[in-house]
């Protein structure tokens, strides 16, 4: 498991970094968001969606009560929210484990409530907001998103180390 951990000064760096996930994903990605309320996961996963080249018009929210949106864009985008979730089971209840082996892109807020069912392979990110406006986020993956933490840490780690 490779981990880089990088520094956002502001929602625009965060916006920034989004769209760098969302121009960078492949089919059948999942990407699993943790950090406290407002830590910026539904930011972060608006930006994705404007990489993935979501329409503008197509307003990104937080599923919280629906736990699942989708939005059509270069790759369709699961967007899935288990803030609510009262039990793992939930999730295979639902069918939303045969989303993560589907040809869209997986991006799951408050995914820690239910590791268990969570594939093997999966791009982890942390954000623990600061004082301020800026986040530290820890990134985290393996094999195919070895060469995405790669370029991520290429790309922020220059000019916010
Ligand atoms: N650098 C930053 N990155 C992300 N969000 C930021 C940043 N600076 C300020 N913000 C603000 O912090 C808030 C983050 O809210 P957001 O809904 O994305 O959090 P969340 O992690 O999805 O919370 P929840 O757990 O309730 O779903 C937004 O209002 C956003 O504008
Ligand atoms: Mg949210």
């Amino acid at each position: 498991m490779d981990t880089t951990r990088i520094q956002l000064q502001t929602l625009s760096d965060t916006e920034k970094f989004g769209r760098l996930l969302g121009r960078l994903a492949m089919p059948g990605d999942v990407i699993c968001l943790n950090g406290d309320l407002g830590a910026g996961k539904t930011a972060l996963t608006q930006a994705i969606a404007r990489g993935l080249d979501v329409p503008d018009n197509c307003y990104v929210t937080s599923p919280s009560f629906a736990l699942l949106h989708e939005y059509p864009g270069r790759l369709p985008l699961y967007h899935m929210d288990f803030y609510r979730l009262q039990d793992v089971s939930e999730v295979l209840d639902l069918g939303f484990d045969e989303y993560f082996y589907q040809q869209g892109l997986t991006v799951i807020e408050w995914a820690g409530r239910a590791i268990e069912v969570l594939p093997e392979e999966r791009l982890n990110i942390n954000i623990v907001p600061n004082a301020d406006l800026t986040r530290t986020v820890t990134v985290q993956g393996s094999s195919r998103y070895a060469a995405l933490l790669r370029h991520i840490s290429r790309e922020f780690n220059e000019n916010n180390a």
